[in-house]
């Protein structure tokens, strides 16, 4: 029996629960995944405690709890440490692990849409933004091979933050949003990280294209709207997409297998969740 959670606030609106029970029915495993929501009036600690004592095999921790668990955990794995933000944790043999799994999604979701992009890896990168998204992406390309991997942010140290992540054999620019329009017809590979764009927020994109490179990839890690209006530039010049539910779906996999020891395949999950995110 697999019992599993969110914790995080506000949740409410969460897909985990409905890719989560899906996985597990896959799986063939009997098990549920619910909402722990820990407000922020809450004891974390507290709350916490009431939920290590229930019979619980694993949970998600989203925002804003990412970093404020890390203290309460025995233990972190190599990437949840180099991040310094946790999203899965997992109880096994007496100790409560931390994991992240963004950037492997993330990485999962590129190389599931185009399989041949990672066949060479001198391909050219630009990271949009410096939060806790782009290093994880940042982490897990460099970590795939990547060395071209270049990183914009409105706030530079941020980004030279993230940089020195990188090793010798990387060379990671650093440049403003202005230089990174000018700049954008030198990648292959173009990621937005940030919140920008986020339904019920001003829907302007961090910057605009005016020139891509052919057969250039523009992805954005924001599904709510799913088309963002940044996607919607890069399809008027012919760019190829990837959408952000794609990250959201294989960030779960990962967790899923952390739990179960299971990998399930997503690739019909992939479409349902993109027509649930169009009629949204
Ligand atoms: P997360 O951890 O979810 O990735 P975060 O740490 O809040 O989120 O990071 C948000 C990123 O979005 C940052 O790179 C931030 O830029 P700054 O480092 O300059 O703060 C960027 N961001 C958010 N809103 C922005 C805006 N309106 N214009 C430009 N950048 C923005």
């Amino acid at each position: 029996m697999y019992q599993l959670k969110l914790i995080g606030y506000p949740i409410e609106h969460s897909l985990s629960p409905w890719i989560h029970r899906q996985l597990l029915e896959k799986a063939g495993l009997n098990g549920n995944y619910q909402l722990f929501e820990i407000t922020p009036e809450d004891d974390f600690e507290l709350r916490l405690q009431e939920l290590k004592q229930a019979d619980v095999a694993g949970f998600n921790i989203t925002v804003p709890y990412k970093q404020k668990i890390i203290p309460y955990l025995d233990e972190l794995d190599s990437v949840a440490e180099e991040m310094q933000a946790v999203n899965t944790v997992a109880y096994r043999d007496g100790k409560w692990s931390g994991f992240n799994t963004d950037g492997a999604g993330y990485l999962r979701s590129l190389e599931t849409a185009y399989p041949d992009f990672s066949e060479s890896l001198d391909k050219r990168i630009l990271i949009l933004g410096a939060g806790g998204a782009a290093r994880a992406v940042y982490y897990a390309l460099h970590a795939r091979g990547f060395t071209n991997i270049d990183l914009a942010n409105r706030t530079l140290e941020k980004a030279e933050d993230i940089a020195k992540m990188g090793n010798a054999n990387s060379k990671t620019a650093i440049l403003n949003l202005h230089e990174a329009e000018k700049n954008l017809l030198h990648y292959d590979l173009i990621i937005h990280t940030t919140s920008v764009g986020m339904k019920h927020m001003n829907p302007e994109p961090l910057i605009s294209i005016k020139e891509l490179k052919p057969e250039a990839i523009v992805s954005d890690i924001v599904y709510q709207p799913i088309k963002t209006q940044l996607l919607l530039e890069a399809e008027k010049h012919q760019a190829r997409l990837l959408y952000g539910h794609a990250m959201l779906l294989y960030q779960a996999q990962a967790a899923f297998e952390i739990w179960t020891k299971q990998r399930i395949d997503v690739s019909q999950m992939e479409k349902d969740l993109l027509e649930i995110l169009e009629g949204r």
